[in-house]
């Protein structure tokens, strides 16, 4: 079944995308992904994981995610989250995804069948006119200048798209819609404005993005751009932890 569906997206063009966010790996291994591996790989052409891919970052968490992985037999496309850098070994978090064969994306786009994914993890800084502004001390203006350099990284990134559709895979939100559920004081740690504003100036098929665990499935940035908030905890249209798309 799943198979002639996927025969009949190919004859209209359309990719199906599994995509999931927060799946937050843990050392002691008590939770396997290989069966939803397999399940996605069944359902979908594209697997999309919106960060937090580890729980504190550890390579040994990053290693047991690469292993439930090879229960995946289609491409995987990931950004990285903020607790993938809690432990200080970002590096070699990525150096083991990508050797698991994972197009791990951080400020790049690439290009699988005729769709173009782009990926930048993002950063906090609220939303809107009540954005953090790059005033003051020099650790707000950092923070500030962080926000702003995700967001140029992901124009970048999107310059590079040459495709006529574009996933664009985020870990924070650019929309408050989406984090809406959330208790409001947090709302600016969940994400930035900023990233909606660079998305706006293109064309995207859709964005996806994770982080804020008790959040909103759906809204759309102020240009018309469909956002979703895949992350795990969140109820989708599937009844199952991750969304599918069709671009
Ligand atoms: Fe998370
Ligand atoms: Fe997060």
């Amino acid at each position: 079944m799943a198979e002639r569906s996927k025969a009949d997206r190919k004859a209209s063009g359309k990719v199906k995308v599994a995509a999931v966010g927060d799946l937050h790996v843990q050392e002691d291994a008590q939770t396997s992904y290989r069966d939803l591996f397999g399940e996605v790989s069944r359902e979908a052409d594209i697997l999309v994981l919106t960060g937090d891919l580890t729980n504190l970052g550890k390579p040994k968490e990053a290693e047991l995610l690469a292993e439930d992985l090879r229960a995946c037999s289609i491409p995987v496309v990931a950004v990285l989250g903020n607790h993938d850098y809690e432990s200080g070994c970002v590096d070699q978090i990525a150096a083991t995804l990508r050797q698991a064969g994972i197009y791990l994306l951080d400020g790049q786009a690439t290009e699988l069948m005729d769709v173009g994914f782009v990926g930048v993890k993002g950063f906090v800084g609220g939303f809107g006119s009540r954005m953090l502004g790059s005033f003051g001390e020099p650790a707000i203006k950092a923070m500030v200048a962080e926000s702003v350099n995700e967001a140029m990284r992901l124009e970048n990134a999107m310059r590079q798209v040459r495709a006529k559709r574009t996933l664009v895979v985020l870990h924070y939100a650019p929309i408050p819609e989406t984090v809406a559920g959330e208790p409001p004081e947090i709302f600016p740690f969940l994400g930035s404005s900023r990233l909606a504003e660079t998305i706006d100036r293109f064309k995207v098929s859709a964005v996806v993005h994770g982080h804020a665990h008790r959040g909103s499935y759906e809204g759309q940035t102020p240009g018309g751009a469909k956002v979703y908030n895949v992350a795990m905890h969140i109820t989708k249209p599937t009844g199952r932890p991750y969304a599918l798309l069709e671009i």
